[in-house]
């Protein structure tokens, strides 16, 4: 079944939303006193609170029966139990096998592909990176001459990329203060340039960090880094200040890196899911192989939520459902994520790969064509700075745009006064969105101030705030490597909760093929007919170039 509108709870849901009409968040809150406990969820002492949404309980039970008429009950068992669900390129998504020995259990979940069990290979893969990383932690090995390897440069584009950079700022205090990491993905020669001003070759270890090992990107950046630093230190330095992670060890061997400092994982991990795979080697040179642990312990207890509590209780079919009630029958086309937490500035970034690269389509899982809205676009940045950059817009724009609040409760900083005002300003954005403020109180407040009636008509339309604007907020109890662990695989099975419902495979990326494939004929120099507009544009290109 693969057009969901068809479903009759779809279509009871779009009544639905005609009769809940003009209610807002405000009528909502005042009708039940329990709000807050009768629409938020638990995860352990993960909170997910809902009920700032303009939904009530019959919403809420239709969409639950949207989920179980769009078959998620046997969706998900398929993902787990490794079917190809990756249809297009006949392949499972396996990403919950990486972590499931870290969960401390009798009975971890067993993961098999085509058949045969993966926890073995996953184990070993574990044993080898956690093993290398230490010896370099502790200064066994060594840089070509004699020095510790202290400074660490992830060469990768994104999944090889922003998982691990992500984890690693998020983890900022785990970091033991040797190591010093940097990412850089960009094919611009400036972010290679910029990193390499500060690096010493002596004391740096890259990591070659590709799926495929043929990405344009990544393999011109490397290249470039491994010409560098031959020339710092000679050709035979190359073997102790490279290692690769990827699945290619043909390529991996061409490209002249060991295949003994290559870190496997498998065509079963899919890019943007893979930071839990040898793809995090960077971060368990950062944080140890133990804190390595507790992230993939979080997410692998979340997957076993995913997989176990009832829909009424489980998180990411909540907050899944809750995007398909913006997006397909509220109308909205984008959704904020807000970190109050600095070390998670980039989950933005992040989340724009996990869900517009999964849930970007257009196509079902079986090739029709989609007649529904898929992925909103996503965006945000770190509050408070988005406070005053984009809020103005969140409160008083012509559109409104669900938002997902991420807070800690407890802080890691030195300043816990700070932490105070940032936990503070979180909870009062998401207040003034769903309350807003009526003109009536603008007028009395201006008033009780004493500005002049005429003042107070002319700016009164421009102070007051319409309010019933939807947000969610996630507050974790620290920002430590469980709970980032939990919250990133929240995140990834309420993509695929999403893409079950909109009919579509999250776990290919067709659409990025076309570029690549351009951007090569026209390095190529392709006689192939250009359209005006880019054969312009190449012109001024190669005019620019020949003035170099
Ligand atoms: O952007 C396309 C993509 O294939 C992503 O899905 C992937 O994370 C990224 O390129 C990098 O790929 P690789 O790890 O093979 O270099």
């Amino acid at each position: 079944m693969s057009d969901p509108t068809r479903l009759p709870a779809w279509q009871s849901l779009g009544q639905h939303h005609a009769q809940l009409g003009a209610t807002t968040i405000a009528e909502l809150f005042a009708a039940d006193p329990d709000r807050f406990r009768n629409f938020s969820a638990r995860f352990g002492d993960l909170v997910l609170d809902y009920s700032k949404n303009r939904i009530s309980d019959v919403t809420l039970s239709l969409l639950f029966d949207l989920a179980r008429e769009a078959g998620l009950d046997q969706a998900r068992a398929d993902l787990f139990a490794g079917k190809p669900v990756n249809n297009t390129e006949n392949r499972p998504a396996l990403h919950m096998a990486l972590r499931a020995q870290a969960a401390m259990r009798d009975k971890p979940l067993v993961f098999a592909a085509a058949g045969v069990a993966v926890a073995p290979d996953v184990t070993q893969e574990l044993d080898h990176m956690f093993g290398f990383a230490q010896e370099v932690r502790l200064g066994a090995f060594l840089g070509a001459t004699g020095k510790r390897l202290q400074h660490v440069v992830n060469i990768g584009i994104g999944g090889s990329d922003l998982g691990p950079a992500l984890v690693v700022d998020a983890l900022r205090p785990d970091i033991d203060g040797r190591m010093v990491l940097d990412f850089v993905s960009n094919v611009d020669g400036a972010h290679l340039d910029a990193v390499l001003a500060r690096t010493d070759p002596e004391t740096t270890l890259f990591i070659i960090a590709s799926k495929t090992f043929t990405t344009a990107e990544t393999m011109a950046n490397a290249r470039a880094a491994r010409k560098w630093l031959a020339a710092k230190l000679g050709e035979a330095a190359v073997d102790r200040h490279f290692v690769a992670v990827s699945t290619n060890i043909e390529a991996v061997r061409a490209f002249g890196i060991d295949p003994q400092r290559m870190f496997r994982f498998w065509d079963w991990v899919g890019g943007r899911y893979s930071l839990w795979s040898a793809i995090g080697l960077s971060i368990v040179l950062a944080i140890g192989p133990a804190k390595f642990r507790d992230l993939l312990a979080g997410a692998a207890d979340m997957d076993r939520h995913f997989l176990e509590a009832p829909l009424q209780e489980n998180l990411p079919v909540i907050l899944g459902l809750l995007q398909v009630w913006h997006r397909n029958f509220c109308g909205h086309a984008t959704q904020a994520i807000l970190p109050y937490a600095q070390d998670l500035w980039r989950l933005p970034a992040y989340l724009q790969q996990l869900e517009m690269e999964s849930n970007g389509k257009s196509v079902t899982r079986d090739g029709g064509p989609v007649t529904w809205e898929t992925s909103p676009v996503i965006w945000g940045q770190a509050g408070t700075n988005g406070q005053h950059a984009f809020h103005q817009m969140l409160h008083q724009g012509t559109e409104p745009v669900p938002c997902d609040f991420i807070l800690a409760a407890r802080d890691r900083s030195s300043l816990p006064a700070q932490h105070q005002m940032l936990f503070a300003n979180g909870l009062a954005q998401s207040a003034a969105l769903a309350f807003g403020r009526s003109a009536a109180d603008v007028a009395a407040a201006m008033r009780a101030a004493g500005q002049d009636g005429a003042v107070i008509e002319r700016l009164v339309p421009h102070r007051s705030f319409a309010g019933n604007r939807p947000s969610t907020t996630i507050v974790l109890p620290v920002l430590d490597a469980y709970h980032l662990g939990a919250l990133i695989a929240l995140y990834e099975h309420k993509v695929f909760v999403a893409a079950t419902i909109w009919g579509i495979n999250p776990f290919d990326q067709w659409g990025v093929e076309l570029g690549k494939e351009l951007a090569n004929a026209l390095l190529a120099g392709s006689d192939a007919p250009a359209d005006s507009s880019t054969a312009g544009l190449m012109a001024l290109y190669d005019a620019a170039a020949r003035r170099r």
